[in-house]
């Protein structure tokens, strides 16, 4: 598994609204268990239900994430960014369970597929979409503050 690293937690992860912060680092340390876990052994049979585990916690994130940007109206006035924020956890979904279903048809997935998907996406969605939700957030409560 020397092709993918652990993802070392850094302030650029930080989107700056404190219960989105704690559950990415969630998701962080879910990935590295799951890394390390699978670089520890070659018995792959443990593999769906670490799936899952992830799978579990991204949707529960996922949800949460999304209850807050709706309660401070992303939607309506970011509308675009609300949207492609969505689409992209839907897609991550989507990945997920595709790739459960391939592991159940005995199709050939492999340890650096799945961690190397998850990896980038991480990654890149903190960075790309959370960020943006985070600094509106984070305008927004401080407009809160200042009434
Ligand atoms: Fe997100
Ligand atoms: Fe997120």
């Amino acid at each position: 598994m020397s092709e993918i690293r652990p993802i070392d937690w850094c302030d650029e992860f930080n989107i700056g609204v404190p219960e989105i912060d704690i559950q990415h680092r969630r998701l962080v340390q879910l990935f590295n268990d799951t890394l390390q876990w699978m670089g520890a052994t070659s018995n792959l049979a443990g593999w769906e239900n670490l799936v899952f585990d992830f799978l579990g916690y991204a949707l529960y994130h996922f949800h949460s994430e999304e209850a807050l940007a709706n309660r401070y109206g992303y939607g309506q006035e970011q509308p675009s960014r609300a949207l492609s924020h969505h689409g992209e956890h839907e897609a991550f979904m989507a990945h997920v369970k595709e790739t459960q279903a391939s592991l159940k048809s005995g199709k050939d997935v492999t340890k650096l597929d799945i961690l190397s998907f998850i990896h980038d996406w991480l990654v890149n969605h903190i960075a790309h979409d959370d960020m943006p939700l985070g600094t509106y957030i984070r305008t927004k409560r401080g407009a809160e503050l200042r009434h």
